[in-house]
């Protein structure tokens, strides 16, 4: 496994790849990987015969310093852990390399109506961060396809559509969710929780089964359903963000005829911002 910091070295060896006529498939990170961005790994190369991770932690997608700056590091940790799946390249850039000119006028891509909703509501600039620097990857590494954990579904579609929209040729895979034996979603910012608020971290992912047990049972208007869904969270200690009940394939909010629905949450606790979301099939 290679560890290569300058998009030159990166570019020389994906095209040494390519000319062997490998596919490459690629994991953006922003580092402090646990199980689930191991899997995502392992799906990469599952679809790929050579699989590259960037570890980069994006300050242009930060909406609060304070976060940036806390947001753990742990590239040794993070090398060792990715030797152990069947990781090909890791590409650490650092914050000059991929803003030679500073953040403030760096060119931004912006992907529409999918990026202002839900977290994007309460994070700004957050997902246009997100897609300029995924797509400064995406333009160093050109990868045949891509894996982006479902944990992160807005992200995931807000993705595919930038992929889609600009013409480019990769494939965005999702990856599914690593979950703590609680049910509690795998995450970087768990660590940030107390063993207690851990706990009770878990009630989340509790209360989005409850929400589709209750989609499944019909009969209930889905803004109902989620101002339910806050009060529970309130009252089990959380400060709820969102509870939205959205079709699945472009997370504008669903009415009585979707079928394929995804059932998200944002909320805090303590002072850590936690998100989940489940998918509902109704029949
Ligand atoms: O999901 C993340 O870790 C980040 O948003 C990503 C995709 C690596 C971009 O910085």
């Amino acid at each position: 496994m290679d560890t290569v910091t300058s998009p030159l070295d990166l570019r020389k060896k994906v095209l040494s790849w390519r000319r062997r006529g490998l596919k490459v498939g690629f994991v953006p990170t922003m580092g402090n990987l646990h199980t689930g961005h191991l899997s995502l790994v392992k799906h990469a190369k599952s679809k790929a015969d050579r699989v590259v991770v960037s570890v980069f932690v994006n300050p242009l997608q930060f909406d609060d310093k304070t976060d940036l700056l806390a947001y753990p590091r742990t590239l040794e940790d993070d090398k060792q852990k990715l030797s152990s799946v069947s990781c090909d390249m890791i590409f650490t850039p650092n914050v000059e390399t991929i803003y030679p000119n500073g953040m403030r006028d760096q060119a931004r891509v912006i992907v529409p109506v999918i990026g202002e909703r839900l977290c994007g509501r309460h994070r700004s600039g957050h997902f246009e961060g997100v897609a300029t620097i995924v797509s400064k990857l995406f333009n160093m590494v050109a990868p045949d396809s891509a894996v982006f954990g479902e944990k992160d579904y807005q992200q995931l579609l807000l993705i595919r559509k930038l992929t889609q929209d600009l013409n480019l040729p990769i494939e965005i895979i999702g990856g599914e969710t690593y979950r703590e034996q609680s049910g509690l979603a795998m995450s970087s910012r768990n660590q940030y929780l107390s063993s207690d608020e851990r706990m009770r971290a878990a009630g989340i992912y509790q209360i989005l089964q409850t929400v589709k047990l209750q989609l499944r049972q019909g009969g209930q208007s889905y803004t109902e359903l989620c101002i339910e869904a806050k009060l529970v969270l309130k009252e089990r200690g959380f400060s709820p963000e969102y509870v939205e009940i959205c079709r699945e394939t472009d997370l504008m909010p669903a009415n009585h005829q979707d079928k394929a629905l995804r059932i998200l949450m944002a909320a805090k606790l303590g002072e850590t911002r936690l998100i989940d979301n489940i998918a509902c099939h109704l029949d």
